[in-house]
């Protein structure tokens, strides 16, 4: 962790595979810290939709370039912690939308294109500008805010995420085939390793916390221990 926080950007960065507790974390850090949450992997989704309802190929890059030139994409901030972020694809919310497999699947593919993550890249630093933020994804430790004063890495054995995942899929009633969903983890994690642009990694500086035996509390808390904002 960097002793000098001043030259540092008011940011924190949390990085990491799908289903370790990513979102609620940083949401509850974000809460504790009253910074703005900055979910990244929101934005890839809602390209990813606007993708595919406008059939654009994802081969064409051109086509790909126009599309993303006229997105309308906005995100309003969630009003408590336990809420997921609204998103706005031309002013129709998509959340709900957004969140589906299929959608992570599509996300995962759009988020290897470099045009996709030239645009992203470039509104999440816009977004970073002001400070006090906590942004969550991939790369937002490594490319986004190289510079963020606290940079945490959260990872878990494959089995334990693909257990969380299940029990919150059928919280919301829906049936699970444990072993298609496991391989669906595993093929998401893989093909968001071994992208060439901006790959799924820990920051040098990062902070690795394994979130396989530890509570939301917990990892929540171990975060909370190493930052200390200066006053703005
Ligand atoms: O965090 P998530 O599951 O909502 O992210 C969806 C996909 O978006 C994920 O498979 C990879 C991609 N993504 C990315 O490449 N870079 C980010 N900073 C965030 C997400």
């Amino acid at each position: 962790m960097s002793n000098n926080v001043k030259r540092k950007e008011q940011i924190v960065t949390i990085d990491g595979p799908s289903g370790v507790g990513k979102s609620t974390i940083s949401r509850r850090v974000a809460a504790s810290l009253s910074f703005t949450y900055l979910d990244t992997g929101a934005m890839y989704r809602a390209v990813g939709l606007q993708l595919l309802n406008s059939r654009v190929d994802l081969g064409d890059e051109t086509a790909v370039r126009e599309c993303l030139q006229k997105i309308s994409l906005e995100l309003l901030p969630a009003t408590t912690e336990d809420d997921e972020v609204t998103v706005l694809l031309a002013g129709e919310d998509v959340s709900v939308a957004i969140r589906s497999q299929e959608m992570s699947m599509i996300a995962s593919k759009v988020s290897a294109l470099p045009a996709v993550r030239e645009k992203l890249t470039a509104m999440q630093q816009e977004i970073g500008k002001k400070g006090q933020i906590v942004a969550e994804g991939r790369d937002t430790g490594t490319v986004v805010f190289p510079d963020a004063a606290w940079k945490f890495y959260l990872d878990a054995d494959p089995g334990e995420r693909m257990r969380r995942r299940a029990a919150q899929m059928r919280l919301a009633g829906k049936e699970v085939d444990e072993e298609e969903l496991l391989q669906m983890i595993i093929k998401r994690d893989h093909d968001d390793q071994a992208r060439t642009i901006a790959p799924l990694c820990k920051a040098e500086d990062a902070t690795v916390i394994d979130t396989s035996v530890l509570s939301i509390d917990e990892v929540a808390a171990k975060m909370l221990a190493g930052i200390e904002p200066t006053p703005q």
